[in-house]
Order: C-alpha cells, then structure tokens, then sequence
C-alpha cells in the first residue's frame, strides 16, 4: 500500500451541497480518498452519483448556489496547498499548471472563433514566460504528440474544422501543455464512437506518460475503466460505496452495487452471456432515505439497510473498502446470483 506522503491530491470528507429552489440537493456525502503521484484512480457510478460535482469542487470550479466543506490538499512539487476555500489567484495559479481537466464535450472547452494553435498557445504561455512563435512551434508538437495528422497544418485550423476526435485530443493537448501534476477527465470518451474512444484513451496514455501526471478518470463506462485505471472508486447517491484495485473490483467485488455494474456491462469476451442490470433509479438527492440509499434497489437488502447506512470499512487484508452490512456474502457471487437477467425479449 502506498502511503500518504506519495499522494499528490488528498481529499478529506467533502461534501457538496446545493440549495435549489425544491430543496436542498445533496450532491456529495463525505467522500475521501488519495490520488497517489503517477496512479490513474478510476471514478465510476450511475449519472447523478456526485462524480462532475465532486472534481469540479476540486479546483473550486462550482457555482455560487454550492455549499461545500471538507479539505482537498494539492501537495505539489512547490509545496502543499488546501484548494478549499483558497483564493481566485491560488486557484487560477494551480488550474492548468498543477491540475487540468478534460471534460466529455470538447466544445466546452474549446472557443470556436479561435484556431486550435492559438488556444494552445495561450493556455502555455497563461503559464509560461515564452514567445508567441516558440508557444506556437509547442503547439506544433504537442497535436503531434496527441497523434493529429499534419498538426502543421491542423494548428491554424478552427475546432469546427475538425472532427469530435481530434477536437478531444486538442483538449488533451491543452490539459498536457503545462506538464500538470494531476489530470482530471470526466467522461473523456462518452461522446466519442467505440474506435475513436481508443484513440483518445491513448492519447490520454501519451500525456500520462510525457507529464508523468496522475490521473483522476470519470467515467460510468466499467470497460474504460479496466483498460486504464490502478484503483478504483465506485460512487453511489454522492459517496464512495466500494474502493479497491481494478482487479478487487472486478473479481472479488464486495459491494451488491458493483456486482450490478457488472452485470449490466455488455461483455463481448462472453458470447451470450445475458446482461443483468440494476432495476429502478438512484434516488433523489434532495429526498435520501435514511439507511444505505441502494436497499430499495438491493437483492439483499435487509430491515438493519433501511435503518442504518453502512460505514465504508475494511472488506479484508487487502485493503479494499466497502460499504455493505453484507459485504461477506457476496464473496463468490457472480451478478446472476443475485440479479435478475433481462428478458430475452428486451435483450439488445
Ligand atoms: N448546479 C447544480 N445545482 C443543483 N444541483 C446540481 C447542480 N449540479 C449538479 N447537481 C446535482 O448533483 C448531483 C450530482 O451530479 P453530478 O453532475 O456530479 O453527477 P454525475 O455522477 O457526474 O452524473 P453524470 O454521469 O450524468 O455526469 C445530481 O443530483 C445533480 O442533479
Ligand atoms: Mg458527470
């Protein structure tokens, strides 16, 4: 196990909350966990489980309506510093430089009247003290390194010249350019057809490996996850239910939500293999029952789910955490077991 001085971002008990017009949403329930210096954690859940809202807390990136609290401590190669709560020019300093992210829609990122080489350029020279044809010559090099053909001739494109690929692989591009310590992508592939997502999941590979950053993966895709990710955090109603290795998760997971993710996972290994998903919907985040917020959706679930969230705990030597009063049960389990299949009928 790795201890605490390798992690570069260490976010204690934070919590999200908005406060809308219904209500108040609670987006992120206490949720803790280490980014250990060059690791790739993997970030998975259902849409709505608190994963967008917990890394935009990360680099103070939520709106005016957000309440949150708990501590996000960046320890970069300068020193370390406690992102919650610090000011614009602290934030601005470290966005970029110390933590970049990449979102899912590369619009969002990109501005459309400006080429690609000049928004690339600028976002190294927002950090670096170089000339405009050196930032521009950087450029160059870096759509070359995120594999866009004729970057010299692609830098003086527009983003809506290019293709939703490259426009992604621009954004991965501008997240490198500053040799970030920490890259946050959210959902980098969902977007993206299966073979194009290949090419991004590379590309991210290559800023890993030029940068030497860790990397914070967001997706809800388990199949992402088993290619790129060391660890793993599997998020429910805005906590982290079940942590572990890829391979904890994936054979020996400890968590009846985990199994569920993987027997709603299509699998083209297994031929016929019939899927078998989680019925129902997370629950509201304004109206959370009391108790662990997946029993109404659980197999397993007994009268001590609905009166008593479980803590995340322990689930063996082996370090892997879940938060299940029946974690021991599941040992051996396969999805079937506990799952009902999809009727062949509605199968896809
Ligand atoms: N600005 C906001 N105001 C109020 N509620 C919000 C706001 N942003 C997010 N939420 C709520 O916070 C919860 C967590 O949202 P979040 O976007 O983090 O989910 P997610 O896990 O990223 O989902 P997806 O997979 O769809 O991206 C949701 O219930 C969402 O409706
Ligand atoms: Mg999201």
């Amino acid at each position: 196990m790795t201890s605490t001085a390798d992690a570069v971002l260490q976010v204690a008990d934070l919590r999200v909350e908005f406060r809308t017009d219904e209500g108040r949403v609670q987006a992120v329930r206490g949720v803790s966990y280490q980014l250990h210096r060059g690791e790739v954690l993997g970030i998975v859940g259902e849409s709505g489980s608190g994963k967008s809202v917990m890394s935009l807390a990360v680099l103070g990136l939520l709106p005016g309506s957000a309440r949150v609290s708990g501590s996000v401590r960046f320890a970069s190669r300068s020193g370390v510093t406690e992102l919650l709560g610090a000011s614009d020019s602290v934030l601005c300093g470290v966005r970029g430089q110390g933590i970049s992210m990449v979102f899912q829609d590369p619009m969002t990122s990109l501005n459309p009247v400006y080429t690609v080489g000049y928004q690339i350029a600028e976002a190294i020279r927002a950090h670096q003290d170089v000339r405009a044809n050196a930032a521009r010559q950087q450029a160059v090099e870096l759509l070359a390194a995120v594999s866009i053909p004729n970057p010299t001739e692609r830098v003086d494109s527009y983003p809506h010249e290019l293709s939703g690929g490259m426009r992604q692989r621009v954004v991965i591009a501008i997240a490198m350019a500053n040799r970030p310590e920490v890259i946050i992508a959210d959902e980098p592939t969902t977007a993206l057809d299966v073979t194009v997502q290949a090419q991004i999941l590379q590309a991210l590979r290559t800023a890993r490996a030029q940068t030497g950053a860790a990397m914070l993966l967001i997706t809800h895709d388990l199949g992402v996850i088993a290619g790129q990710a060391d660890r793993v955090l599997v998020m429910y109603a805005g906590r982290v239910v079940e942590a572990g290795t890829v391979e904890e998760i994936f054979y020996t997971p400890r968590m009846p939500y985990t199994l569920g993710l993987l027997g709603s996972q299509p699998r083209l290994d297994v031929r016929m293999l019939r899927l078998h998903p989680i019925r129902g919907g997370p629950p509201s985040a304004i109206t959370m029952p009391p108790g662990c917020p997946f029993a109404p959706r659980c197999p397993l679930a007994a009268p001590v789910c609905v009166a008593e969230e479980p803590p995340l705990a322990p689930t063996g030597s082996t370090g892997g955490l879940s938060a299940c009063h029946f974690s021991d049960q599941l040992e051996g389990l396969a999805p079937g077991d506990l799952f009902r299949p999809l009727a062949r009928d509605t199968a896809p």
